[in-house]
Order: structure tokens, then sequence, then C-alpha cells
């Protein structure tokens, strides 16, 4: 697994050379993809990508090197930063009031159509789809090469944010032998619940990884998401077999690609089955209910190395008094 987190002596050498010199900053979104990168989150990918892999992830759903991957890993910059940058030398990251985070080993600025980045990650160029409208406001110039993480980014959910490398140190020393993990970006419901103890009746463990990266504004903010799973764990979930972890990525809503870069991550992460219910990581109707679920079958089961676990679309039904989908319910709407 990757780890390009500097020790705190490496991190005191990193920042007496970066002293006085050029520096580039980051907004918090792009600082925490150059953290998930050191962290090991985007194992084996190791740096922001450039035209190449770009290109064979948006084509062929695989980096060059052949192994399965769906969205591109990318970092833009404003035309006259891009302009003062040279291959091949080390490029200080800083946050935007200027304290130095992290550091790039530049290998290629180059320009991406941004149109054609966003539909091949989304399949569609309609300005209403979030993730289309912020591709398309990218800036013009990216950057690409390995980078490295100086020390771990101030984090408001710290009390919940294990790295890969501690959750799978957790399941070994709970004796999980298979843990599902569970994507959401919303309150705990009903059909939330339903799924996941579905799922845990067949695993060990259950990791509840709820999305606390970049969201749209509509979405629910993650303290108040938060403070709903925490509650519901408290009353109504195993501790024993249950643990609450944020996923520090940010939200995409790219569908079917997303289902499968999350089921990637969370491989990193030790978990050995993901969750994927009705329109997984979808916004509006860009995707079909199971699109997220036929894109699986694009990969060998080896290749992923984490089984999905596919859910219809479950719902409360009166005659079944509890939690039902179209394949285990005889009833009819009205129900
Ligand atoms: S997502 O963008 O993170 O996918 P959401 O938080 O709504 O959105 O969903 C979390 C997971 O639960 C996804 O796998 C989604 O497909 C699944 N899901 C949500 N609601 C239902 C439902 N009613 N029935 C089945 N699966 C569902």
């Amino acid at each position: 697994m990757i780890n390009r987190l500097l020790s705190p002596s490496e991190a005191r050498r990193a920042r007496a050379e970066a002293a006085g010199k050029p520096a580039v900053a980051l907004p918090p979104a792009a600082l925490r993809e150059v953290e998930n990168l050191a962290l090991g989150l985007f194992s084996p990918i190791e740096g922001v990508q450039g035209p190449l892999a770009i290109d064979h992830i948006l084509t062929k759903m695989r980096l060059p090197s052949g192994l399965p991957w769906t969205n591109p890993i990318v970092l833009d910059v404003a035309p006259a930063v891009a302009d003062g940058l040279v291959p091949g030398s080390v490029v200080a990251l800083t946050d935007e009031v200027g304290r130095l985070a992290g550091r790039l080993y530049l290998e290629e600025v180059f320009e991406h159509d941004r149109a054609a980045l966003a539909h091949g990650i989304y399949g569609t160029l309609d300005p209403a789809h979030p993730g289309v409208a912020a591709t398309l406001a990218r800036q013009p110039a990216f950057v690409a090469g390995k980078v490295e993480l100086i020390e771990p980014l101030a984090d408001s959910f710290a009390r919940f944010n294990l790295t890969p490398a501690e959750t799978r140190f957790l399941f070994k020393e709970r004796g999980f032998r298979t843990v599902v993990a569970f994507q959401t970006r919303n309150p705990m419901h009903r059909a939330h619940e339903y799924i996941q103890k579905c799922a845990l009746e067949i695993a060990d463990g259950l990791l509840l990884h709820p999305l606390v990266g970049e969201t749209r504004s509509e979405d629910i903010p993650a303290e108040v998401r938060l403070a709903c799973y925490e509650t519901m764990l408290e009353h109504y979930f195993p501790l024993e077999r249950t643990i609450l972890s944020v996923f520090p990525v940010n939200m995409r809503y790219a569908g079917p690609r997303e289902a499968i870069f999350h089921a990637l991550i969370r491989k990193n992460y030790g978990c050995t089955h993901f969750i994927v219910g009705r329109d997984h990581a979808g916004v509006g109707n860009f995707y079909g209910p199971k699109a997220a679920w036929e894109i699986f079958e694009a990969f060998e089961p080896y290749e992923l190395g984490i089984a999905p676990l596919f859910f219809e679309h479950t719902f409360y039904c009166r005659g079944c008094e509890g939690m039902a989908s179209e394949k285990t319910c005889p009833h009819g709407a009205e129900e």
C-alpha cells in the first residue's frame, strides 16, 4: 500500500528546503486529494495523473498498468501558475494561507480538454450534472507527478478518521475475516439500515463509511450526518461488529464509475465486500438504477479484489410489516 507521508525528520528537512521558495497554493478539496494519495486511499496511484493515465482511465477504465481504475485523480492550476512551473522540479504545495502541506515531484504540465474529461467520466455534458459543471469550471492547465504529504491535514472529523492502515489493523485485531463497507452521503434512513444489516448477516464486520469530502451544497452537512450515524449506532447496531469512520474523498456524482472507484478504495481500507444499492453515487436521472451494478461486469472479480453486494431498491411495506424489495415482497404498490 502506498505511504507517502513524511516522517517528522523528513518533514523538518522539507520545510527548511521550501522556506522562501515559490509554492503553489491549493484549495481544501485539492489538498484533500493530495492527502488521500499520500495515505494510500488511491493505491497503487502515487500522484496526480497525466494525460496517458487519464486517457487509459477514460477509454479503458484501467491504469496504464492494466489495473482497474475508473476516475482520474487530477490537479488543475491557473495558467499563470502553470507558466512558472518546470518539469523535473519539486513543487511545494501549501494551503490557502501559505502553510506547507505537501510536495509535488513535477513530471508534466499539460492542457486537457475539460469537456472531453467531463464526458469521459460522466457520460454527459449536461451542465445540470454537478460533476460536469465542476469539471468544466476547472482551470485549463493540469500538473502531474508523485506527491508527498508533510503531515496529516487539520481535520474536523479526526475522531472518526481512520486511515487505510488503521482500519486494516483494526479489522485484524477484531478477528474479522470479512468486512463489508457501506458508502453514503446522506443521513441514515431505513433502507440504509436494512441493507447494512442484511450485509452484516453474511460478513464478520461492517464499516459504516460516510463520505465527508466535498459534496453539493444541497446535501446535508457532514456534522449533522455524523450525529445521526452515532445515534443509530448507539441504539440499533452491534458495536463489536460495527466501525464508524469517515471517508474523506470528494463526491464526484459519477454513478457507475464512482461505484467501482468507491469499491477499490474500500479494498485499500481492508474491506472484502462493498454495498452497491440502487443508483449508487447517482444524481438526478443521469444513470439508470442498475447502471452501477452493470459496470462490474467489465471486470473479473479477481481484478477488483473486493466483492460487490448488490441491493435492489428497498422500501417499507405495510403488508410485510418490514423492509422489503421487489425481490422479497409479494404485495402491491398500495402496501
Ligand atoms: S451515495 O451517493 O452515497 O450512493 P446514498 O447515501 O443515497 O448515496 O446511498 C448510499 C448507498 O445506499 C448506495 O449504495 C445506494 O445505492 C444505497 N441506497 C440508498 N437508498 C436505497 C434504497 N432505498 N434501496 C436500496 N439501496 C439504497
